[in-house]
């Protein structure tokens, strides 16, 4: 249809004139506005180029408002009715909360993530979102995915190098189903076994935290962020999230997760500071701030509104140049005036905001603020630049769709391995009268406890769904089934109802119920560390009656003293994951026992704060405490 050439030279010269002044207008706009096809050759684009020239260029290309967005982080249930924001809106990231098991298999995540990637990649600039997820013992959002023991019995294991061989299966697992960052490692150090979060943590000795965090960290992101292997790490919760009194919390019926530390600033440096700096030497990209409050010496001080020690310290003395990012709504918990919140956290150095709700409230908050000059375009900038170099170093400029290659190994027998492997180093041996342990697996053993057949009791928290579940959704082994490999004769009764008869040894599995974060702190009646009514019946009945070893299935001590009269062997399994069978590992001989108590386990949980080193120290086991037993073959 168009006009041949020679017809369109016949035109008059005001139809050239028109099309010169057209083109002319057309370059003006596109300088003004940075169309897409300029973007596609800008220099942040070029892989060539060292990331901090890209860095520099993406940011000299961003408005005020694609700037906020980047620091902004919306949770999946927020943006689900709402995807054309992330592209209108330019956030910058997305997660999914503990309770939020999305799908069932690593493709079904993928193409969810991709999904919401389009749209970030449909934005002006087309800069890619970073998906996080709390994959803190292995991918537990994904039924097929291998669950590693919580820290707590990575520390009873002392074994950094095995814990480092955890998160690279982790991250494997993780980053198959397109998700590019997990919030872990909790460098955490639990100086009172009643937090629910003791479990999250390596011990109570900080010395473990600053061995662990290297070599996790180095798990995580790999030799090379980019590598369809690797997640970014995040070391929370900074800082000093462990050391909370109890009954300093004021969230909820909390009792001391997000609570007040109150401490020296030397104490604070050499308990809880000590191991991020191991974690910003190991590279990790990210911190994620602490819900607690520090106290000096001069009042409680929000660690989301401490830029001391967030500028100052995190970023200025420790040398920390990845990004920080808040806890879930931890901004809003800094006061009820949101605006001085949001100004408040920015300018302490947090980078970005897991919202995780009302993205909009955020990002209009938090432009206000920077538009009356109270947060300046230089924090601005410093946020963003940290923010974008990580995703620059993640390869999600070049390869911004997720690379499932790595689904088919999920769960796989060769990661398993590593699990059960880690299960069996993390079992510590604390009483073994008359050299009970290990058993030959020729005894006809008779099996109860309400932790001998739950895999979601052996899993605990973060398991599924936030606080994990008696009824677990993921494939696994449970101590009985591993104990049931291995032993000729096994007759099973969860609360020892059927018969002993016939029996020569018995083994009592007792379990805490499945709990996370403030929800399993202990004491007034709440979680209370105790052993169930119906556990403590069977152990009373069971080791009234034959030889008997009581096996210990828990996120942290538990008050047990007064029922260990006729028991022979005491276990302390922690919570070992999907691989019950590591548990029957050292039972029967085929590995040592080899684990130490990674916290100090107390008479009765009043005793707590108990730590090596008080003045009285009274425990009923102390810290470093196992007995050794050699393999048998
Ligand atoms: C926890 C963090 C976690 C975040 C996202 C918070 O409640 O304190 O450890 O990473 O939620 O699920
Ligand atoms: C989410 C968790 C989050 C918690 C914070 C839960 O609903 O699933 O990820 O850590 O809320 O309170």
């Amino acid at each position: 249809m168009g006009a041949s050439l020679p017809a369109l030279l016949r035109r008059p010269a005001i139809l050239w004139i028109a099309l010169a002044a057209a083109l002319v207008a057309a370059s003006v706009i596109a300088l003004l506005v940075v169309p897409r096809s300029d973007a596609d050759e800008a220099s942040y684009r070029d892989p060539a180029l060292p990331v901090a020239e890209r860095v520099e260029d993406l940011l000299g290309r961003m408005t005020i408002e694609e700037k906020v967005g980047q620091m902004t982080q919306a949770a999946v249930p927020a943006v689900e009715d709402t995807p054309a924001d992330i592209a209108e809106l330019g956030i910058g990231s997305l997660l999914n909360g503990g309770s939020d098991a999305l799908h069932d298999t690593p493709e079904d995540w993928a193409a969810m993530i991709d999904g919401f990637q389009r749209r970030a990649l449909d934005s002006r600039l087309g800069i890619p979102l970073v998906y996080g997820i709390d994959a803190v013992h292995g991918n537990g959002a994904l039924p097929g995915a291998v669950i590693f023991p919580h820290n707590i019995g990575l520390g009873a294991a002392h074994d950094p190098e095995l814990a480092g061989r955890t998160a690279a299966i982790t991250a494997a697992e993780t980053r198959a189903t397109g998700v590019h960052w997990t919030f872990a490692p909790c460098v955490c150090v639990a100086r009172d076994s009643r937090w629910g979060r003791t479990y999250e943590s390596y011990g109570e000795d900080p010395g473990l935290a600053i061995e662990y965090a290297g070599p996790v960290v180095r798990g995580f992101q790999g030799e090379d962020l980019a590598a369809n292997t690797s997640v970014l790490a995040t070391a929370k919760h900074y800082v000093g999230d462990g050391g909370t009194a109890y009954g300093t919390s004021t969230t909820e019926d909390y009792l001391l997760d997000q609570g007040v530390t109150t401490l020296t600033e030397d104490e604070l440096r050499q308990l809880h500071l000590a191991p991020f700096q191991s974690a910003v030497d190991a590279g990790v990209g990210s911190v994620m701030v602490s819900y607690s409050s520090t106290d000096l010496g001069d009042g409680p001080v929000k660690a989301h509104a401490d830029g001391y020690l967030l500028n100052d310290v995190l970023k200025g003395e420790l040398g920390f140049d990845g990004f920080v990012v808040s806890d879930w709504q931890g901004v809003d918990q800094i006061g009820d005036d949101y605006a001085e919140a949001v100004r408040t956290a920015i300018n302490a150095g947090i980078d970005m905001v897991m919202v995780p709700f009302e993205y909009e409230r955020f990002i209009t908050t938090l432009l206000a603020e920077i538009e009356s000059g109270a947060v300046s375009e230089d924090r601005i900038d410093d946020a963003v630049a940290r923010i974008l170099t990580q995703k620059f170093a993640l390869g999600l400029f070049e390869r911004p769709l997720a690379d499932t290659t790595g689904a088919a190994d999920v769960g796989s027998e060769a990661h398993r391995a590593v699990a059960r492997e880690a299960v069996a180093a993390s079992q510590v041996l604390l009483r073994n009268e008359n050299d009970l342990l290990p058993l030959t697996g020729d005894e006809r053993l008779y099996v109860a406890g309400s932790g001998a057949d739950s895999l979601g009791r052996q899993m605990g928290g973060w398991s599924g769904s936030w606080q994990g579940t008696v009824e677990s959704v993921h494939d696994g082994t449970t101590l009985l089934a591993g104990i049931q490999e291995t032993a000729a004769s096994v007759t099973y009764s969860e609360k020892a109802t059927e018969p002993l008869e016939g029996a020569d040894v018995g083994i009592v599995v007792v379990a805490e119920d499945p709990y996370a974060e403030g929800v399993g702190d202990a004491g007034a009646g709440k979680h209370d560390m105790r052993v169930s009514e119906a556990d403590a019946a069977a152990i009373d009945h069971v080791c009234g009656a034959v030889d008997c070893a009581v096996i210990v299935v828990s996120g942290r001590p538990i008050e047990i003293e007064s029922h260990l009269d006729g028991v022979d062997a005491l276990v302390a399994a922690w919570l070992p994951g999907s691989e019950g069978a590591g548990v029957a590992d050292p039972l029967f001989g085929r590995t040592a026992y080899d684990g130490r108590l990674p916290v100090s386990w107390p008479r009765v949980l009043e005793d707590e704060p108990l730590n090596v080193g008080d003045p009285d120290y009274d425990p009923l086991f102390p810290f470093g405490l196992g007995l050794r037993t050699e393999a048998t073959g």
